[in-house]
């Protein structure tokens, strides 16, 4: 399979909150601290870990809607941070965002016709003529009437105007589709349906999808691979059966084992993740997760913990496989 998105050693920082003029040397938010990953073209990756880890900063600066300080974003071979504007152009033309909160994320004042229309007008994807069968197509490949393109987003449900997000996302007829909890302001029976829509559509349209959820259970109903993401750094990825059955890294044994109804059969953990995740003002040293890791050793505090890749698997630890 062609690798369409090859991230490599991304660094984002902000500077921190309350910051002022006294503050000689001001501090830094590492809000992505080295993340690596691979996304193959038609591939779908499930990006997971606890708020605050740095998994939207991480789309965002893919995506180059925020400007990153080191490391390499690759799409489709070219690196998007060094890109001119002819490459970020391209980057725009095929790739794709679905935000968490659909209502926020159109134009109150448009109608969902104008707001489609917009997107095929801009990335000149079909003539002028065409463009009103065009958004009729788009609105029905979404499960959405024809008619719904002359209301506004304040007259739908939260759950049809997901699908316009989805439809305007598509009307790109990008390869990439990154999706950022794009559910979880949903119904959860309004979830699955989307879930089930960009299943189908994926397996259709040969799309690949970065998709940013804290949901386990969605990620192994909807993602080939899953990446697992700590502090900033991706400290496990591979397939998600895999993954999610024999984890390598403590912080994925924890996650997996806090979210019960992946399978109701397993038991629920008996050492529970101790502690809040830690601020990444003052990421601890060494191996982030080390405070609160039960198979800690005495050098995970210091050094960078070595990296494991086998069999289409990666982690980051100390051990080569996660101890019983
Ligand atoms: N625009 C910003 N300015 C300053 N800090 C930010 C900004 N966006 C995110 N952060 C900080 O970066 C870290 C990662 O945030 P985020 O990427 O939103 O995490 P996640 O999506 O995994 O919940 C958090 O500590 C957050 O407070
Ligand atoms: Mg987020």
């Amino acid at each position: 399979m062609t690798t369409l998105l090859q991230v490599n050693d991304l660094h984002v920082q902000f500077p921190a909150p309350g910051g002022g003029l006294l503050n000689l040397r001001p501090r830094k938010v590492n809000a992505v601290n080295g993340a690596s990953l691979n996304l193959s073209a038609g591939q779908a990756l499930g990006l997971v870990g606890e708020s605050g880890c740095g998994k939207s900063t991480l789309a965002r600066a893919i995506l180059q809607l925020t400007p990153s300080s080191s490391g390499q974003v690759l799409f489709d071979g070219s690196d998007m941070r060094q890109g001119n504007r002819v490459d970020i152009e391209r980057l725009r033309r095929e790739t794709a965002m679905i935000f968490q909160d659909p209502y926020s994320a159109l134009n109150p004042r448009q109608r969902i016709g104008q707001i489609l229309a917009e997107v095929l007008q801009v990335q000149r994807k079909v003539p002028a003529a065409q463009i009103p069968a065009r958004v009729a197509e788009l609105l029905g490949l979404v499960g959405l009437r024809a008619e719904l393109a002359e209301r506004k987003p304040g007259s739908l449900s939260g759950g049809q105007c997901q699908r316009v997000g989805i439809a305007r996302a598509l009307a790109v007829e990008p390869r990439l589709i990154v999706a950022d909890e794009c559910v979880a302001a949903l119904d959860v029976s309004i979830q699955g349906q989307i879930i089930n829509l960009l299943l189908e559509l994926r397996q259709r349209m040969g799309l690949a999808l970065l998709f940013i959820t804290h949901d386990l259970g969605v990620v192994r109903h909807l993602c080939d691979r899953v990446a697992v993401m700590y502090l900033g750094r991706i400290v496990e990825e591979g397939p998600v059966a895999e993954v999610f059955d024999d984890p390598r890294h403590p912080y994925t044994a924890a996650l997996v084992q806090s979210i019960a109804d992946i399978d109701p059969a397993r038991r629920l953990p008996q050492q529970p993740l101790a502690g809040e995740p830690p601020s990444p003002l003052q990421p601890p040293s060494g191996c982030a997760f080390h405070p609160r890791c039960r198979h800690a050793l005495p050098q995970c505090g210091t050094g960078m913990p070595p990296s494991h890749a086998e069999g289409g698997r990666y982690h980051a630890c100390v051990h080569p496989r996660l101890p019983c």
